[in-house]
């Protein structure tokens, strides 16, 4: 071949050997491509790249073009024969005449059957940041008169090239592990956050709770999750989703109070570009992105009845169409739903579907309010106390005892998202090891001090701290008089005095 026409394919044969490595994340068939481009135009056949796998220190084939499946087995050592050789010292190697040749190891394939005259090896490495981290080799029939300085900086050139790709699909990987690793990280913590440990309450009431998250969390049914505001529904909702089989796949919650009723079709079923103004792309709905995973509808009741009626539909028929689409969406998604209206008279007067209601409505689950469960009121003062003094970083080991009694008496009307702030609050206001009366809100200082909503009197606050700090030490003390008085830095009389003033049982600090 002229030399003029031999350096036009060899062009050819780089451009498209460059488009191969691009076309495809997929290293190996990239690879074999390039290898078939090498036989096709310039005879070079057959054809090997070598390469370091993970940390071994053997290099071992990841494409090969025209070897039996024994010979992709081969393994080579570094130093071992040519290819080992290559990449050992990162410089190329020519074997004019492999049959004058007792360094070729002969391991990838068995030429003696391919052909009978003699054939010419070139070996070059691949080379990533200065480092050989393969090779690539390739037979040629063995001519006289071949250029072998051609052939080698055309095959050095593609040698690069591989390298790029190899450093490209290296980098893709170690990201994609990065982002598995992240992923697994931030799920597992996510299962803990939701896990049923998380759900603070001993209480009877929310035993039958737990018990029923157990019947039906493994089952696809839908559930309707009831109960005041801030008694935990989504917190039920997400112990459901990672306590069934569907824990894998993602729980999507949308809240249908926060939306407008236009806004809340398009956030559930998503839009085709230009479906509204302000449609400006396509967009998909929480019902595709929960694909095979849970979709929680929070504040269910605040769901417009046209609205309603689209998700009828998609209850009915498990399918759907985007907003201005036509195309038909398959919907697998549980549908867990929490509401804290009364749906029954929302019924009764018409702003809620009935045959909706049924199909929601499938098993009910109903979270007490807080003032049902006196007894769960003091474990999640503690747990938040705990939970915020650590985010914090206060060093409060706990709560006064008359600062519990506020806590048991007041009647959460906010439910535990209410006692959550306030103790939230109390963490912050706190500077030493223990939270006091006075460092809950208002509205529970009242409610100890008279029951009423009046404004307290400065001696009555005192008072009040007066008793906050007595039974502190008396608690500290275990119920001994003389030793409490000792801790407040006053005498056993006074102390005897106050104790009867403030009609405190001591009995209650011994055990
Ligand atoms: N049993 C519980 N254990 C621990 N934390 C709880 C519990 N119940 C509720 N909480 C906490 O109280 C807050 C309110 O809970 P959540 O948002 O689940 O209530 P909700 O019933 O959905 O309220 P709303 O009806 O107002 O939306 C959250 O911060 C939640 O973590
Ligand atoms: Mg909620």
């Amino acid at each position: 071949m002229p030399a003029p026409v031999a350096e036009k394919t060899q062009l050819t044969t780089l451009v498209a050997v460059s488009q191969a490595l691009a076309s495809t994340l997929h290293l190996e068939a990239a690879l074999h491509r390039v290898l078939e481009l090498l036989e096709r135009h310039h005879a070079m056949f057959p054809s090997i790249v070598t390469l370091f796998k993970g940390k071994s220190a053997e290099l071992t084939i990841a494409a090969a073009h025209g070897l039996t499946p024994r010979g992709k087995q081969a393994r080579y050592r570094l130093g071992e024969g040519i290819t080992g050789r290559v990449t050992e010292s990162g410089k190329p190697i020519i074997v004019p005449r492999i049959s004058h040749e007792p360094m070729f190891l002969n391991r990838a394939g068995e030429r003696k059957n391919l052909h009978k005259q003699d054939r010419t090896f070139i070996c070059v490495p691949v080379v990533i940041n200065r480092r050989a981290v393969g090779s690539l080799g390739v037979d040629l029939r063995f001519k006289d008169d071949r250029d072998y300085d051609r052939e080698l900086h055309f095959l050095q050139v593609v040698a690069s090239m591989i390298a790029q790709a190899i450093n490209i699909s290296h980098l893709v990987e170690s990201e994609n592990d990065r982002l598995r690793d992240e992923n697994e990280h931030l799920r597992g913590e996510l299962r803990e956050r939701y896990d049923f440990s998380n759900i603070i309450g001993h209480s009877n009431r929310m035993r039958q709770v737990y018990e029923q998250i157990t019947q039906v969390a493994p089952a696809n049914t839908n559930v309707l999750i009831r109960g005041e505001s801030g008694t935990g529904k989504e917190l039920i909702a997400h112990a459901i989703h990672y306590n069934s089989v569907r824990a894998k796949r993602p729980f999507v919650k949308v809240s249908c109070a926060a939306l407008p009723e236009t806004l809340i079709e398009a956030e559930l079923f998503g839009h085709e570009k230009g479906a509204f103004t302000g449609a400006d792309a396509r967009k998909k709905g929480r019902f595709e992105l929960a694909d095979g995973g849970t979709l929680f509808l929070d504040e269910i009741g605040d769901l417009s009845l046209a609205t309603q009626v689209k998700l009828l539909r998609v209850l009915q028929e498990r399918e759907f169409e985007r907003l201005g689409g036509t195309a038909t969406i398959k919907a697998n998604v549980r549908l867990l739903t929490a509401t804290n209206r009364d749906l029954e008279k929302a019924i009764a007067d018409g702003s809620f579907r009935e045959d909706l209601y049924y199909r929601l409505n499938v098993f009910s689950i109903f979270v007490p309010p807080l003032r049902e469960r006196r007894d769960d009121v003091l474990l999640l003062a503690d747990y938040f106390s705990e939970k915020y003094a650590r985010e914090n970083h206060k060093p409060i080991r706990r709560i006064s005892t008359p600062a519990i009694d506020m806590l048991a008496s007041y009647h959460w009307p906010g439910n535990v998202r209410e006692l959550e702030n306030a103790i939230e609050r109390a963490v912050l206001v706190c500077e030493g090891q223990v939270i006091h009366g006075y460092h809950l809100p208002p509205t529970l200082q009242t409610a100890e001090a008279s029951g009423t909503l009046a404004r307290v009197s400065l001696s009555e606050a005192v008072d009040s701290f007066e008793k906050d700090m007595l039974m502190d030490a008396l608690k500290t003390a275990r119920g001994n008089r003389a030793k409490a008085a000792k801790l407040l830095g006053t005498t056993e009389r006074i102390m005897r005095y106050k104790v009867k003033k403030y009609a405190i049982d001591c009995n209650r600090f011994r055990n």
